[in-house]
């Protein structure tokens, strides 16, 4: 950690985990501070990318890293959401071994959140875990994907049912890589930073409202270092979900829905934003949430291009909430927050049960 402080990227903040302590570091020379932090103990590397990634960053990175590792190999997967499957992981490994890569070896993972949730699984279980790196190169994976440590594949029953917590010993934040990221996938990264936002820091969520309304076309480093700096608080609080770690899901309840009701043909992001528009409506009704808080998220996810409209109705969206059968009529957890920058806290949990009427009426019922 001496080390990363004298590195040359200039933001850095910590995950703390049960595992150890390890930085998070934000800014332009990816490939200078990949080099400050290596570990002499880290004689292969392996670089694992999905195609896009690999394409565009893995020459410059397998460079760098000739320099300061006796052995570099770079894999690649293809990439989209339909190869972030145990059959990928297989293939990596399967070439991980023919390489004749061994428990010394680190995974340096690049990408956005699906290389890194592949490479990170990858590194969870080669030789029973080997010690693994992430450079985050999407806004998405740079604000959420990279930090916490949950790192997995999809089956054909869900997303992300296959996994393991598994922590990188460091992440880097490319800044610059994000001018080449699609502006589609850029949105993808506002509705989680704004997401960031409502749930711990107002003064972010005005910086995200100057934002929306400059129309620059990346966002402002404070801002990002921000984003990084709330979800590494949340999870080195509650590493594996137990409790405080459930503010994360706000807008993702009723996104997680949505995105089942489109068959994942919605993105990520407007799914999310639709999310916490019915989220912060049920958010009024339950605990607060004022109204003129919910009119400024419209504009907000409205102004970056985000749908404020759901695409679906309740009929629609209904069988896919997790509904908890305790109860009469049938409850669904939401993390809902009380106004912007705070959460809703009852007794220790951070998540609350919402009648099935309230989140029909969240749908159908103007006001
Ligand atoms: N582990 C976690 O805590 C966590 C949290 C949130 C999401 N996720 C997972 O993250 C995934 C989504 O991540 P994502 O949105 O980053 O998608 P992604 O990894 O698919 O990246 C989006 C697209 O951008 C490309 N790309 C990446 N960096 C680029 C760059 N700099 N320039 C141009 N193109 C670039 C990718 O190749 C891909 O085609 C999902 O699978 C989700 O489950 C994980
Ligand atoms: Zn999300």
């Amino acid at each position: 950690l001496v080390c990363a402080r004298e590195s040359v990227m200039r933001s850095i903040f910590e995950v703390k985990t049960v595992e150890r302590t390890y930085p998070i570091l934000c800014g332009e020379d990816v490939l200078e501070t990949l080099q400050k932090l290596w570990l002499p103990r880290w004689q292969q590397a392996v670089v694992i990318g999905d195609s896009n990634t690999a394409r565009l960053f893995g020459t410059a990175i397998t460079q760098a890293l000739n320099g300061v590792a006796k052995k570099v190999i770079m894999l690649s997967f293809p990439a989209g959401e339909e190869h972030k499957t145990r059959a990928t992981k297989e293939l990596l490994e399967n070439s991980m071994i023919e390489h004749g890569v061994d428990r010394f070896a680190v995974v340096v993972a690049v990408g956005g959140g699906i290389a890194l949730d592949v490479a990170g699984y990858v590194a969870a279980t080669y030789m029973r875990g080997i010690d693994s790196v992430y450079i985050a190169t999407t806004l998405l994976a740079q604000v959420d994907a990279a930090i916490g440590g949950k790192t997995g594949v999809n089956t054909q029953h869900g997303k992300n049912l296959i996994g393991a917590f598994y922590q990188p010993h460091f992440v880097l934040i490319d800044i610059p890589a994000l001018a080449s990221l699609p502006e589609d996938e850029m949105r993808n990264g506002y509705a989680e930073a704004i997401k960031h936002a409502v749930i711990a820091d107002a003064e972010l969520f005005s910086g995200m409202e100057a934002f929306a309304k400059n129309k620059e076309k990346i966002l402002p480093e404070p801002l990002l270092a921000r984003c990084v700096q709330i979800k590494a608080e949340v999870v080195s609080q509650d590493e594996r979900e137990r409790g405080y770690r459930q503010v994360l899901n706000f807008g993702h309840t009723i996104g997680h829905a949505l995105e089942k009701a489109s068959d994942f043909s919605l993105a990520h992001g407007s799914a999310v934003a639709m999310g916490m528009l019915v989220e912060a409506k049920i958010a009024g009704k339950l605990c607060g949430f004022p109204g003129a808080d919910r009119k400024r998220l419209t504009a907000l996810l409205a102004d970056l291009h985000l749908p404020v409209q759901p695409q679906y109705g309740f009929s629609q969206i209904k069988d896919y909430l997790k509904v908890d059968k305790k109860t009469r009529g049938g409850d669904v957890y939401c993390s809902l927050p009380t106004k912007i920058g705070q959460m809703n806290e009852a007794g220790g949990t951070w998540a609350m049960p919402v009648p099935i009427s309230v989140i029909k009426d969240a749908f159908e019922k103007p006001e």
